[in-house]
């Protein structure tokens, strides 16, 4: 691909001062700004929520809450955390709530609440509810000191409401927006608490940057070919849908970070590739056959794990009726592999333009570690950027997404 396209190693070095100009930019410079009294303070305080909480209720949407849960997710972190996350303020269903005070029911538990605005309603409806649980079971003032607000350094209704009650409380810096977040107190204070390494994701985000943003090295860099083949197959073939695809159910919830990431930042002016997500081998025997014969506007992601340290084997037995003799003693992981490569192969000569993504993690039992998630949370956040850029739209706002806001507070009588 990067050999038929032809890319503008001048235009991307420009795309990329672009980003750090950008007054909604600042999220570029945090793996190797970050503050480390802030961190030291991230640290802190999620051991203070870890001693005294089974569970630490995450509430927040969108930007404010898929990147920790993406990460939570693909470490499979609530296996062996001390004080375990729940999500809560990322729909407005009373049933998904019920479910989440149903679990703290007789528990010790804390809040972190998430809003950069501090007025979005679902999280705003769902702090409400929770506040009151709290206060239930450890009164107004303990309720107090089992709050964590992390918000706007200035404004918004939550920024006030921390103030005047004395919650412990992180910022999210006014240049860096929702989606752009994970890697500000946003995501690192919950996942902190979960017992993930936060040093370790930054770490691999300064990788992702040295390697793929040298100014000096762009011929080299994946993430530069990825942004401008991805603009190139939706401007010169008519590619108007990416899938990212993997063979590993805990990339899930990394699959619905990715999705927010592109489609806040893209779909704008009626531009921008729509972006969509599989788990092979489950979507092989669903979404498996459109991707194989349905329409040819799409191109494909692949995300490769490394392979487990002790995968299952298929046992031996004696009694081989039921024809699975060719699988015999081989790994999970061996089987796996070669479904991909198969996919790729079918895919491939069904039309299908696809990029793979490899991690090399061979010491991470989950298959992806820290430092990858780090490198690939930069990596998409970049090419993000640059790839908006490239369709002419900002990266960074999401005018659509207040128009809905608008009509419903109006609905509800909101002044
Ligand atoms: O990426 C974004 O900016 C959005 O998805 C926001 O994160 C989301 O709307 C939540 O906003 P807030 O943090 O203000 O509650």
């Amino acid at each position: 691909m990067k050999d038929a396209i032809n890319i503008d190693y001048a235009l991307s070095a420009e795309l990329i001062e672009n980003i750090k100009k950008d007054p909604m930019g600042d999220w570029f410079d945090i793996p190797d700004n970050h503050s480390k009294e802030e961190l030291q303070k991230i640290k802190e305080v999620a051991e203070k929520v870890r001693n005294e909480s089974d569970y630490l209720v995450c509430i927040g949407i969108g930007g404010s809450y898929l990147g920790a849960r993406a990460i939570y997710e693909a470490l499979d972190l609530s296996e062996t955390a001390k004080c375990k996350l729940l999500f809560a303020g990322n729909s407005m269903s009373s049933r998904a709530l019920k479910k989440v005070l149903k679990k703290i029911e007789g528990k010790d538990f804390s809040i972190n609440v998430i809003s950069k605005s501090g007025t979005t309603l679902e999280p705003a409806i769902a702090f409400r509810v929770l506040k009151q649980a709290l206060i239930d079971k450890y009164g107004e003032e303990g309720a107090k000191k089992r709050i964590v607000a992390t918000t706007d350094p200035e404004t918004g209704a939550l920024h006030d409401e921390a103030k005047k009650n004395g919650y412990e409380t992180f910022e999210i810096p006014f240049g860096v927006g929702g989606r752009y977040s994970v890697l500000t107190a946003v995501g690192l204070f919950p996942l902190a608490v979960a017992g993930c390494n936060i040093d370790k994701l930054l770490e691999g985000a300064r990788n992702c940057k040295d390697t793929q943003l040298n100014l000096n090295a762009l011929e080299n860099s994946m993430l530069v070919s990825y942004a401008f083949s991805r603009f190139y197959l939706y401007d010169e073939c008519g590619c108007d849908t990416e899938v990212l695809a993997s063979f590993e159910p805990n990339l899930m919830y990394f699959n619905e970070w990715w999705k927010q990431l592109f489609g806040e930042s893209e779909g704008k002016n009626h531009q921008g590739i729509f972006p969509a997500s599989v788990i092979y081998s489950t979507d092989l025997h669903s979404l498996g056959q459109y991707m194989q014969e349905g329409r040819r506007n799409i191109f494909e992601t692949f995300i490769k794990l490394s392979p487990e340290k002790d995968p299952l084997t298929v046992p031996d037995l004696k009694d081989d009726s039921d024809g699975l003799a060719y699988v015999e003693g081989k790994a999970f992981t061996e089987i796996t592999d070669k479904a991909l490569e198969a996919t790729i192969k079918a895919h491939d000569a069904g039309g299908i333009s696809t990029f793979t993504i490899e991690v090399l993690d061979s010491e991470s039992e989950s298959g992806i570690s820290e430092l990858s998630l780090g490198f690939l949370i930069f990596f998409f956040e970049t090419a993000c950027a640059m790839s908006s850029m490239l369709h002419g739209v900002n990266p960074f706002d999401q005018p659509g997404v207040e128009k809905y806001k608008k009509e419903m507070f109006h609905l509800l009588g909101k002044e």
